[in-house]
Protein backbone atom coordinates (compact mmCIF):
# COMPACT_ATOMS: atom_id res chain seq x y z
CA UNK A 1 0.00 0.00 0.00
CA UNK A 2 1.38 3.37 -1.27
CA UNK A 3 2.51 5.34 2.07
CA UNK A 4 0.52 8.32 3.05
CA UNK A 5 1.91 10.60 5.36
CA UNK A 6 0.50 12.99 7.59
CA UNK A 7 2.38 15.44 10.25
CA UNK A 8 0.18 16.74 13.26
CA UNK A 9 1.53 20.29 14.33
CA UNK A 10 3.06 22.64 11.39
CA UNK A 11 5.33 25.10 13.86
CA UNK A 12 8.81 25.62 13.91
CA UNK A 13 9.35 21.86 14.02
CA UNK A 14 6.61 20.42 12.03
CA UNK A 15 7.21 22.53 9.32
CA UNK A 16 10.65 21.67 8.24
CA UNK A 17 10.09 18.25 8.33
CA UNK A 18 6.64 18.79 6.56
CA UNK A 19 8.94 20.92 3.79
CA UNK A 20 11.54 18.35 3.48
CA UNK A 21 9.46 15.22 3.38
CA UNK A 22 6.52 16.79 0.63
CA UNK A 23 10.06 17.15 -1.43
CA UNK A 24 9.82 13.33 -2.29
CA UNK A 25 6.14 12.38 -0.30
CA UNK A 26 2.29 13.51 -1.23
CA UNK A 27 1.92 14.72 2.72
CA UNK A 28 -0.76 16.16 4.50
CA UNK A 29 -0.28 18.64 7.57
CA UNK A 30 -2.34 19.15 9.84
CA UNK A 31 -2.35 21.79 12.64
CA UNK A 32 -5.72 23.10 14.74
CA UNK A 33 -4.21 26.80 14.38
CA UNK A 34 -6.38 28.48 11.50
CA UNK A 35 -4.04 31.50 10.95
CA UNK A 36 -1.03 29.50 10.78
CA UNK A 37 -2.27 27.16 7.58
CA UNK A 38 -3.99 30.67 5.90
CA UNK A 39 -0.54 32.05 6.07
CA UNK A 40 1.20 29.22 5.10
CA UNK A 41 -1.26 28.21 2.02
CA UNK A 42 -0.07 31.83 0.71
CA UNK A 43 3.33 30.74 1.67
CA UNK A 44 4.09 33.28 4.81
CA UNK A 45 5.63 31.91 7.51
CA UNK A 46 5.01 34.69 10.20
CA UNK A 47 8.07 33.03 12.01
CA UNK A 48 10.14 34.02 9.11
CA UNK A 49 12.53 30.41 9.18
CA UNK A 50 11.27 29.71 5.82
CA UNK A 51 11.34 32.20 2.42
CA UNK A 52 7.93 31.70 0.03
CA UNK A 53 10.22 29.77 -2.62
CA UNK A 54 11.03 27.66 0.45
CA UNK A 55 7.41 27.15 0.90
CA UNK A 56 5.95 26.75 -2.22
CA UNK A 57 7.53 23.34 -3.39
CA UNK A 58 5.05 21.51 -1.62
CA UNK A 59 2.67 22.04 -4.03
CA UNK A 60 5.21 20.01 -6.27
CA UNK A 61 3.81 16.75 -5.14
CA UNK A 62 0.23 17.70 -4.23
CA UNK A 63 0.92 18.03 -1.02
CA UNK A 64 -1.33 19.89 1.77
CA UNK A 65 -2.02 22.04 4.99
CA UNK A 66 -5.02 21.86 6.01
CA UNK A 67 -7.05 22.53 9.53
CA UNK A 68 -9.70 19.90 8.30
CA UNK A 69 -9.74 16.35 10.57
CA UNK A 70 -11.05 14.59 7.77
CA UNK A 71 -8.02 14.74 5.70
CA UNK A 72 -5.86 12.85 8.30
CA UNK A 73 -8.13 9.87 7.37
CA UNK A 74 -6.35 8.72 4.67
CA UNK A 75 -2.84 8.78 5.70
CA UNK A 76 -1.29 5.27 7.19
CA UNK A 77 2.26 7.49 8.47
CA UNK A 78 2.03 10.15 11.40
CA UNK A 79 4.15 12.06 12.61
CA UNK A 80 3.86 14.06 16.13
CA UNK A 81 4.97 17.33 16.26
CA UNK A 82 2.98 19.00 18.88
CA UNK A 83 3.72 21.59 21.90
CA UNK A 84 5.03 19.42 25.05
CA UNK A 85 4.74 22.23 27.88
CA UNK A 86 4.67 22.53 31.15
CA UNK A 87 2.25 24.01 33.62
CA UNK A 88 2.82 26.79 36.02
CA UNK A 89 3.69 24.24 38.72
CA UNK A 90 5.96 22.83 36.36
CA UNK A 91 5.04 19.53 35.74
CA UNK A 92 4.46 18.28 32.37
CA UNK A 93 1.23 19.35 30.60
CA UNK A 94 0.71 16.53 28.36
CA UNK A 95 -3.09 17.88 27.04
CA UNK A 96 -1.93 18.99 23.75
CA UNK A 97 0.52 15.05 23.07
CA UNK A 98 -3.13 13.25 24.46
CA UNK A 99 -5.78 15.03 21.94
CA UNK A 100 -3.47 14.06 19.02
CA UNK A 101 -3.11 10.66 20.43
CA UNK A 102 -6.94 11.04 20.49
CA UNK A 103 -7.86 12.90 16.99
CA UNK A 104 -5.24 9.69 15.20
CA UNK A 105 -6.39 7.08 17.49
CA UNK A 106 -9.93 7.81 15.86
CA UNK A 107 -8.68 7.49 12.22
CA UNK A 108 -6.05 4.37 12.58
CA UNK A 109 -6.25 1.68 10.84
CA UNK A 110 -4.40 -1.82 10.48
CA UNK A 111 -0.29 -1.49 9.77
CA UNK A 112 -0.59 2.13 10.26
CA UNK A 113 2.61 3.44 11.54
CA UNK A 114 2.53 6.37 14.19
CA UNK A 115 5.74 8.66 15.17
CA UNK A 116 6.80 10.91 17.94
CA UNK A 117 8.55 14.20 17.79
CA UNK A 118 7.91 16.21 20.32
CA UNK A 119 10.23 16.22 23.55
CA UNK A 120 9.17 14.01 26.13
CA UNK A 121 10.29 11.77 29.40
CA UNK A 122 11.00 8.52 28.91
CA UNK A 123 7.83 6.11 28.49
CA UNK A 124 5.78 9.02 27.25
CA UNK A 125 5.46 6.75 23.99
CA UNK A 126 5.00 3.36 25.11
CA UNK A 127 2.46 4.27 27.91
CA UNK A 128 0.47 7.44 27.38
CA UNK A 129 0.65 7.66 23.84
CA UNK A 130 -0.07 4.09 23.10
CA UNK A 131 -2.86 3.63 25.57
CA UNK A 132 -4.76 6.60 24.30
CA UNK A 133 -4.06 5.25 21.16
CA UNK A 134 -5.32 1.58 21.58
CA UNK A 135 -8.24 2.74 23.38
CA UNK A 136 -9.58 5.06 20.92
CA UNK A 137 -8.67 2.77 18.15
CA UNK A 138 -9.80 -0.40 20.12
CA UNK A 139 -6.41 -1.95 17.86
CA UNK A 140 -3.76 -2.99 19.33
CA UNK A 141 -0.07 -1.86 19.19
CA UNK A 142 2.36 -3.79 17.86
CA UNK A 143 0.33 -6.20 16.39
CA UNK A 144 -2.23 -4.08 14.48
CA UNK A 145 -0.34 -0.59 14.77
CA UNK A 146 3.04 0.22 15.48
CA UNK A 147 5.01 2.81 17.71
CA UNK A 148 8.09 5.24 16.94
CA UNK A 149 9.70 8.07 18.51
CA UNK A 150 12.02 10.39 16.77
CA UNK A 151 12.81 12.97 18.81
CA UNK A 152 13.54 16.51 17.21
CA UNK A 153 17.16 19.00 16.87
CA UNK A 154 16.67 21.79 14.68
CA UNK A 155 18.55 24.80 16.19
CA UNK A 156 15.74 27.65 14.49
CA UNK A 157 18.01 30.55 13.57
CA UNK A 158 20.73 28.49 12.89
CA UNK A 159 21.68 28.87 8.85
CA UNK A 160 24.34 26.15 8.81
CA UNK A 161 22.71 23.19 10.96
CA UNK A 162 19.68 22.79 8.68
CA UNK A 163 16.79 19.91 9.22
CA UNK A 164 18.71 17.71 7.13
CA UNK A 165 22.51 17.88 8.03
CA UNK A 166 21.44 17.23 11.12
CA UNK A 167 21.73 13.51 12.44
CA UNK A 168 18.13 12.38 13.30
CA UNK A 169 17.50 9.66 16.25
CA UNK A 170 15.22 6.96 14.56
CA UNK A 171 13.67 4.86 17.36
CA UNK A 172 11.39 2.05 16.11
CA UNK A 173 10.99 -1.08 18.20
CA UNK A 174 9.16 -3.24 15.49
CA UNK A 175 11.55 -6.44 14.06
CA UNK A 176 9.91 -6.30 10.71
CA UNK A 177 12.24 -5.61 7.85
CA UNK A 178 9.49 -4.16 5.77
CA UNK A 179 8.51 -1.73 8.26
CA UNK A 180 12.14 -1.13 9.25
CA UNK A 181 13.45 -0.17 6.33
CA UNK A 182 9.95 2.22 5.09
CA UNK A 183 10.80 3.94 8.35
CA UNK A 184 14.29 4.44 7.22
CA UNK A 185 13.84 5.20 3.95
CA UNK A 186 11.14 8.00 4.73
CA UNK A 187 13.36 9.56 7.81
CA UNK A 188 16.01 9.35 5.26
CA UNK A 189 14.49 12.16 3.54
CA UNK A 190 13.86 14.57 6.84
CA UNK A 191 18.06 13.74 7.54
CA UNK A 192 21.12 12.33 5.64
CA UNK A 193 22.29 10.48 8.92
CA UNK A 194 20.55 8.62 10.88
CA UNK A 195 20.92 7.11 14.60
CA UNK A 196 18.72 3.76 14.53
CA UNK A 197 17.74 2.04 17.76
CA UNK A 198 14.81 -0.26 18.69
CA UNK A 199 14.17 1.58 21.84
CA UNK A 200 12.16 4.09 22.37
CA UNK A 201 13.00 4.96 26.12
CA UNK A 202 16.33 6.02 25.27
CA UNK A 203 16.01 7.81 22.07
CA UNK A 204 13.33 9.89 24.31
CA UNK A 205 15.98 9.85 27.42
CA UNK A 206 18.36 10.93 24.60
CA UNK A 207 16.67 14.26 23.27
CA UNK A 208 15.36 15.09 26.98
CA UNK A 209 19.30 15.11 27.92
CA UNK A 210 20.57 17.06 25.56
CA UNK A 211 19.00 19.68 26.15
CA UNK A 212 19.41 19.43 30.24
CA UNK A 213 23.39 19.52 29.28
CA UNK A 214 22.91 22.46 27.34
CA UNK A 215 20.27 24.09 29.88
CA UNK A 216 23.36 23.18 32.86
CA UNK A 217 26.14 24.61 30.93
CA UNK A 218 24.58 27.41 30.15
CA UNK A 219 23.83 27.92 33.87
CA UNK A 220 27.25 27.12 35.12
CA UNK A 221 28.89 29.93 33.03
CA UNK A 222 25.95 32.51 33.47
CA UNK A 223 27.29 31.70 37.46
CA UNK A 224 30.79 32.16 36.33
CA UNK A 225 29.40 35.35 34.31
CA UNK A 226 28.03 37.20 37.63
CA UNK A 227 31.66 36.29 39.60
CA UNK A 228 33.50 38.13 37.62
CA UNK A 229 31.48 40.74 37.28
CA UNK A 230 31.29 41.65 41.25
CA UNK A 231 34.95 40.47 41.25
CA UNK A 232 36.09 42.66 38.44
CA UNK A 233 37.48 39.98 36.37
CA UNK A 234 37.07 40.32 32.66
CA UNK A 235 34.65 37.10 31.54
CA UNK A 236 36.06 37.36 27.75
CA UNK A 237 39.67 36.50 29.17
CA UNK A 238 38.81 34.20 31.32
CA UNK A 239 36.97 32.28 28.94
CA UNK A 240 39.81 32.45 26.06
CA UNK A 241 42.77 31.88 28.52
CA UNK A 242 40.94 28.46 29.60
CA UNK A 243 39.83 27.67 26.50
CA UNK A 244 43.53 27.04 25.90
CA UNK A 245 43.16 23.91 27.35
CA UNK A 246 42.08 20.94 25.57
CA UNK A 247 39.49 19.78 27.00
CA UNK A 248 37.76 23.23 28.77
CA UNK A 249 33.84 23.54 26.72
CA UNK A 250 33.25 26.89 25.78
CA UNK A 251 29.83 27.97 26.39
CA UNK A 252 28.47 31.59 26.36
CA UNK A 253 26.61 33.08 29.05
CA UNK A 254 22.87 33.92 28.28
CA UNK A 255 19.10 34.62 28.75
CA UNK A 256 17.51 31.25 28.21
CA UNK A 257 14.31 31.13 26.29
CA UNK A 258 11.83 29.40 23.94
CA UNK A 259 10.32 26.09 23.92
CA UNK A 260 12.66 23.58 25.25
CA UNK A 261 15.64 24.54 27.76
CA UNK A 262 13.61 26.20 30.40
CA UNK A 263 10.94 23.27 29.62
CA UNK A 264 12.54 19.85 29.28
CA UNK A 265 14.44 19.94 32.44
CA UNK A 266 11.13 19.22 34.29
CA UNK A 267 9.96 16.58 32.22
CA UNK A 268 13.12 14.30 33.16
CA UNK A 269 12.72 15.71 37.19
CA UNK A 270 8.74 14.88 37.45
CA UNK A 271 9.95 11.12 35.97
CA UNK A 272 12.73 11.22 38.15
CA UNK A 273 10.29 10.73 41.12
CA UNK A 274 8.44 7.97 39.91
CA UNK A 275 11.78 6.17 41.17
CA UNK A 276 12.23 7.93 44.58
CA UNK A 277 15.24 9.55 42.94
CA UNK A 278 16.68 13.12 43.92
CA UNK A 279 18.45 14.79 41.01
CA UNK A 280 20.43 17.08 42.46
CA UNK A 281 21.95 18.85 39.81
CA UNK A 282 19.26 18.60 36.90
CA UNK A 283 17.44 21.39 37.85
CA UNK A 284 20.33 23.83 39.07
CA UNK A 285 20.71 25.11 35.42
CA UNK A 286 16.88 26.17 35.61
CA UNK A 287 17.16 28.64 38.93
CA UNK A 288 20.31 30.23 37.53
CA UNK A 289 19.26 30.98 34.48
CA UNK A 290 15.49 32.30 35.41
CA UNK A 291 17.57 34.64 37.72
CA UNK A 292 18.94 35.95 35.05
CA UNK A 293 16.26 38.15 34.36
CA UNK A 294 16.11 39.96 37.50
CA UNK A 295 20.13 39.94 37.62
CA UNK A 296 19.75 41.48 33.85
CA UNK A 297 17.65 43.95 34.69
CA UNK A 298 19.36 45.44 38.23
CA UNK A 299 22.29 45.55 35.60
CA UNK A 300 20.42 48.01 33.65
CA UNK A 301 19.62 50.41 36.17
CA UNK A 302 23.36 50.37 36.75
CA UNK A 303 24.32 50.97 33.39
CA UNK A 304 21.87 53.69 33.11
CA UNK A 305 22.74 55.58 36.30
CA UNK A 306 26.82 55.15 35.53
CA UNK A 307 26.05 57.40 32.27
CA UNK A 308 23.20 59.61 34.69
CA UNK A 309 20.42 58.13 33.21
CA UNK A 310 17.60 56.14 34.59
CA UNK A 311 14.92 53.80 33.31
CA UNK A 312 12.30 56.65 32.55
CA UNK A 313 15.04 58.06 29.92
CA UNK A 314 14.21 57.77 26.09
CA UNK A 315 15.08 53.90 25.71
CA UNK A 316 15.37 52.18 22.48
CA UNK A 317 15.62 48.06 23.39
CA UNK A 318 17.32 45.81 20.60
CA UNK A 319 15.90 42.48 20.84
CA UNK A 320 13.04 40.55 22.20
CA UNK A 321 12.87 37.31 20.90
CA UNK A 322 14.17 34.76 23.41
CA UNK A 323 17.81 34.43 21.68
CA UNK A 324 19.73 35.65 18.40
CA UNK A 325 18.44 35.60 15.23
CA UNK A 326 15.20 34.19 16.13
CA UNK A 327 11.66 35.65 16.36
CA UNK A 328 10.29 33.05 18.89
CA UNK A 329 8.80 34.95 22.27
CA UNK A 330 8.41 31.55 24.31
CA UNK A 331 9.46 32.21 27.62
CA UNK A 332 11.86 34.57 25.87
CA UNK A 333 13.61 36.70 29.28
CA UNK A 334 14.05 39.75 27.49
CA UNK A 335 11.03 39.72 26.66
CA UNK A 336 10.12 39.74 30.94
CA UNK A 337 12.93 42.54 30.86
CA UNK A 338 11.11 44.74 28.47
CA UNK A 339 8.11 43.89 30.09
CA UNK A 340 8.91 45.01 33.66
CA UNK A 341 10.65 48.10 31.95
CA UNK A 342 7.43 49.38 30.30
CA UNK A 343 6.01 49.64 33.84
CA UNK A 344 7.80 52.06 34.67
CA UNK A 345 8.35 53.57 31.31
CA UNK A 346 5.79 53.36 28.65
CA UNK A 347 7.36 55.34 25.74
CA UNK A 348 10.42 52.65 25.03
CA UNK A 349 10.60 51.53 21.75
CA UNK A 350 11.80 47.92 21.24
CA UNK A 351 13.31 47.10 17.31
CA UNK A 352 13.05 43.06 16.69
CA UNK A 353 13.72 42.79 13.21
CA UNK A 354 13.29 38.77 13.50
CA UNK A 355 9.69 39.48 14.91
CA UNK A 356 7.04 40.23 12.22
CA UNK A 357 4.87 43.57 13.59
CA UNK A 358 2.88 42.73 10.76
CA UNK A 359 1.52 39.71 12.64
CA UNK A 360 2.53 40.62 16.02
CA UNK A 361 2.21 44.20 16.14
CA UNK A 362 2.82 45.72 20.21
CA UNK A 363 2.33 49.38 20.11
CA UNK A 364 6.35 49.52 21.59
CA UNK A 365 7.72 48.12 18.85
CA UNK A 366 9.07 49.59 15.72
CA UNK A 367 10.15 48.54 12.70
CA UNK A 368 12.60 50.75 11.73
CA UNK A 369 15.18 53.17 13.56
CA UNK A 370 15.33 56.82 12.21
CA UNK A 371 18.68 58.06 12.63
CA UNK A 372 17.01 61.50 13.87
CA UNK A 373 14.95 60.33 16.95
CA UNK A 374 15.99 60.79 19.72
CA UNK A 375 17.22 58.32 22.26
CA UNK A 376 19.38 58.44 25.62
CA UNK A 377 20.78 54.82 25.36
CA UNK A 378 20.48 51.79 23.33
CA UNK A 379 19.68 48.69 25.57
CA UNK A 380 21.12 45.36 23.59
CA UNK A 381 19.17 42.69 24.99
CA UNK A 382 19.45 40.41 22.12
CA UNK A 383 22.24 40.82 19.29
CA UNK A 384 20.43 39.64 15.72
CA UNK A 385 22.48 39.49 13.12
CA UNK A 386 19.53 41.47 11.18
CA UNK A 387 19.02 45.21 12.77
CA UNK A 388 23.02 45.33 13.83
CA UNK A 389 23.94 47.88 11.02
CA UNK A 390 20.92 49.81 11.54
CA UNK A 391 21.90 49.82 15.27
CA UNK A 392 25.48 51.38 14.45
CA UNK A 393 24.23 53.31 11.63
CA UNK A 394 22.29 55.37 14.57
CA UNK A 395 25.35 55.19 16.59
CA UNK A 396 27.29 57.01 14.10
CA UNK A 397 25.34 59.80 13.57
CA UNK A 398 24.08 59.81 17.26
CA UNK A 399 27.29 60.11 18.61
CA UNK A 400 25.92 60.98 22.76
CA UNK A 401 23.63 57.87 22.67
CA UNK A 402 24.84 55.74 25.45
CA UNK A 403 25.05 51.69 23.82
CA UNK A 404 24.50 49.14 26.61
CA UNK A 405 25.46 45.92 26.45
CA UNK A 406 24.68 43.42 28.76
CA UNK A 407 27.45 40.01 27.76
N1 LIG B 1 11.18 24.82 18.69
C1 LIG B 1 12.28 24.09 18.74
O1 LIG B 1 13.37 24.59 18.51
C2 LIG B 1 12.24 22.63 19.10
C3 LIG B 1 13.39 21.86 18.91
C4 LIG B 1 13.37 20.51 19.22
C5 LIG B 1 12.22 19.95 19.73
N2 LIG B 1 11.09 20.70 19.94
C6 LIG B 1 9.91 20.03 20.45
O2 LIG B 1 8.99 19.86 19.37
C7 LIG B 1 7.63 19.99 19.83
C8 LIG B 1 6.94 21.07 19.03
O3 LIG B 1 7.57 22.32 19.28
P1 LIG B 1 7.40 23.56 18.31
O4 LIG B 1 8.44 24.55 18.71
O5 LIG B 1 7.34 23.12 16.90
O6 LIG B 1 5.97 24.10 18.76
P2 LIG B 1 5.06 25.13 17.94
O7 LIG B 1 4.14 25.73 18.92
O8 LIG B 1 5.91 26.00 17.08
O9 LIG B 1 4.25 24.20 16.95
C9 LIG B 1 3.27 23.30 17.37
C10 LIG B 1 2.09 23.37 16.44
O10 LIG B 1 1.15 22.40 16.86
C11 LIG B 1 -0.15 22.94 16.69
N3 LIG B 1 -1.11 22.21 17.51
C12 LIG B 1 -1.41 22.39 18.82
N4 LIG B 1 -2.36 21.52 19.18
C13 LIG B 1 -2.65 20.78 18.11
C14 LIG B 1 -3.56 19.71 17.87
N5 LIG B 1 -4.34 19.24 18.83
N6 LIG B 1 -3.62 19.18 16.64
C15 LIG B 1 -2.82 19.67 15.63
N7 LIG B 1 -1.95 20.68 15.80
C16 LIG B 1 -1.86 21.21 17.03
C17 LIG B 1 0.01 24.40 17.05
O11 LIG B 1 -1.04 25.17 16.49
C18 LIG B 1 1.38 24.73 16.47
O12 LIG B 1 1.31 25.27 15.18
C19 LIG B 1 7.75 20.27 21.32
O13 LIG B 1 7.63 19.06 22.02
C20 LIG B 1 9.15 20.82 21.49
O14 LIG B 1 9.66 20.60 22.79
C21 LIG B 1 11.08 22.02 19.61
Amino acid sequence: MKTKICIIGIGYVGLPIFLNLSKTFKVTGYDINKNRIDKLNKFVDVYKEFKKNEIKIFKKTGSKLTTDKSEIKKCNFFIVAVPTPIFKNKKPDLRILSKSCELIGKVLKKDDIVFFESTVYPGITNNLCRKILENTSKLKSSKDFFLGYSPERINPGDQKKKLNSINKIVAFNNKDPKRVRLVKSIFKKVSKKIAFTSNLESAETAKVIENIQRDLNIGLFNEIFKFCEKANINFNEVIELASTKWNFIKYKPGLVGGHCLPVDPYYLSHISKKYNLKMEILLAGRKVNDQMESYIYKKIINELKKNRLSLKSKLLIFGESYKPNVGDQRNSIAQKIILKILKINKKIKVFDPTIDNKFFYKKYRIDKINVKDRFHAIIQLVNHDDGKREIQKYLKFNKRTVFIKLF
